[in-house]
């Protein structure tokens, strides 16, 4: 259906269409850009120039490449010069009746074969293309945004689309150097329903006062690898923005709890703190504005300490390996080892003194991390004094920094990432596409450092299922009970 002599038509010359249009002219289609606005169109033409000298300052083109690039694109005013394109990605204003009358409009000037998609991040692909007169070859590609650097193109298909034109649209994608993923037309397609725990859990934690806003970002950088915590990208995309999109996929779900926005991020909106745009958000901004930093305690305790760890602790085995400790095995231990008469153990969605209680002695719970080799802190909480000086001598043994976090269930990490993979299990369910997607949506999509479905299968999906009861049973929340894909790939893991 395409090749790489199919003329594109790009409609918008804003941040995506400029950027959408790069990636098709670097693909080597003659490429037109239509603006209703010609001020647009010189930015769009501007910021395009700045993509191709940046990809010829990497190497990445020859100057031959680059002027070609341009020489490619035409930028328009007038619908008509879509007359021969095979198609149109619609990158205009996130206004639904604005969107329909130019696609009405583009009916009437494409031709027959013409293939019609827009890069809508919240509308109805469904809703859009029921005012057209040929809705089977309508669909959505969604960009992310800086479009020529994310590789992401969730291909959208709405009720209507024909599945051949989202096949064609996939393969075109790809033929980009894309990453493209088929997703079914539901609110926020896969990224931006899938990720929403991610802030919703970063802001909660703030909200219980787990730990201070830096300390909070960094251990999601530190312990799970994410580029930016949940606090420090929402001032970077803007707390409007963020929020708005919070509660568009909350609404947009009848308000089902999991998608809950959080009532401080829009308080933060309201007071008119959006993040870096306006130099405050969480955090202050501008050349004297100080840095937060995390709140590190100081480590101290031998470094030869004898640790009976218990059978069915494959996290701290490999944090003590990781650090040269060898550690006696008293299978009675279960989960935890033992300093000092004193349990430790990652968390298993129990609070430290929860966990005290059950085992009648002072508790430590750590928070989850990717790679206990390469973690340069741990993040706990303990159920009393002597837990704390337990969780410090531990750190001290393995030669990392430490940082404590108040006693809620999951901690903060490791309760984001198991309602994540919550979350990621009911796209699963609701068949808005396969794990094996979803998990390639959110690292390319959003940079996350690995996918939630694969996460929940390393972490293991028996522990998974059994942790999140725990969670809902002690925060008295259904929404973080799992769900039925979740419990279903628990039961083939027993
Ligand atoms: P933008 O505001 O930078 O650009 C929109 C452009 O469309 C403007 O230049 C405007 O003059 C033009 N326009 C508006 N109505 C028009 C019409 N009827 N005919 C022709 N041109 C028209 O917007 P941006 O950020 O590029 O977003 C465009 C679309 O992409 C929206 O649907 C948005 O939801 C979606 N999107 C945005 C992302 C982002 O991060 N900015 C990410 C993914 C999707």
């Amino acid at each position: 259906m395409f090749s790489s002599s199919s003329l594109i038509g790009v409609c918008g010359a804003g941040a995506m269409g400029a950027g959408i249009a790069q990636v098709a002219a670097a693909a080597g289609h003659v490429v037109f850009v239509l603006d209703r606005d010609a001020a647009a169109l010189d930015r769009g033409r501007a910021a395009v120039a700045k993509g191709a000298a940046a990809l010829l300052k990497r190497g990445k083109i020859d100057a031959t490449e680059a002027d070609a690039l341009h020489s490619r694109i035409t930028w328009t005013t007038s619908s008509k010069d879509f007359a021969s394109v095979d198609l149109v990605v619609e990158a205009i204003v996130e206004k639904s009746d604005v969107k329909t009358a130019l696609f009405q409009d583009l009916e009437e000037i494409v031709g027959e074969g013409a293939v019609l998609a827009t890069n809508t991040s919240s509308l109805s692909v469904t809703r859009l293309a029921a005012d057209l007169k040929r809705p089977q070859r309508f669909l959505g590609l969604h960009f992310f945004n800086p479009a020529p650097v994310m590789k992401l193109v969730e291909v959208v298909s709405g009720a209507a689309t024909d599945p051949e034109i989202a096949a064609a649209a996939f393969a075109l994608m790809e033929s980009w150097g894309k990453i493209p993923v088929h997703a079914r037309d539901v609110p926020g397609f896969i990224v931006n329903r899938v990720a929403r725990p991610f802030y919703g859990e970063g802001w909660r934690a703030l909200d219980e006062g787990a730990a201070d806003a830096a300390t909070l970002d960094y251990l999601y950088r530190a312990l799970a690898g994410f580029r930016m915590g949940p606090l420090e990208l929402g001032d970077l995309i803007g707390h409007d923005i963020n929020f708005e999109a919070a509660q568009s996929v909350f609404h947009a779900y009848f308000g089902r709890t999991r998608f809950a926005p959080s009532l401080a991020q829009g308080a933060l909106v309201a007071a008119g703190r959006l993040g870096r745009k306006t130099g405050r958000g969480v955090y202050a901004h501008g050349a004297d504005a100080a840095m937060d930093e995390p709140k590190f305690l100081s480590v101290s305790g031998s470094s030869s300490l004898s640790v009976p760890i218990g059978s069915e602790a494959p996290e701290l085995k490999a944090l003590l390996s990781a650090a040269g400790v060898s550690a006696g095995e008293d299978a009675a231990l279960g989960d935890r080892l033992d300093i000092d008469g004193v349990g430790v153990a990652f968390s298993n969605g129990h609070t430290a003194a929860a966990r005290a209680a059950a085992a009648g002695r002072p508790f430590a719970v750590i928070d989850w991390m990717r790679d206990p080799a390469a973690a340069e802190v741990i993040a706990f909480a303990a159920s009393d004094e002597k837990a704390r000086e337990a969780a410090l001598a531990l750190a001290a043994l393995v030669r990392k920094k430490a940082v404590e976090v108040s006693d809620r269930p999951g901690l903060v990490v490791f309760r984001t990432l198991a309602q994540l993979a919550n979350c990621a299990a009911d796209a699963v369910r609701d068949k808005v596409a396969d794990a094996e997607a979803i998990d390639k949506a959110m690292r390319y999509g959003v940079n996350y450092p690995f996918g939630p479905m694969g996460w929940a299968e390393t972490f293991g999906a028996s522990r998974l299922a059994a942790a999140l009861d725990r969670i809902a049973d002690a925060t008295g929340e259904s929404m973080y009970r799992p769900n039925e894909v979740l419990r279903r790939l628990a039961t083939n893991d027993l």
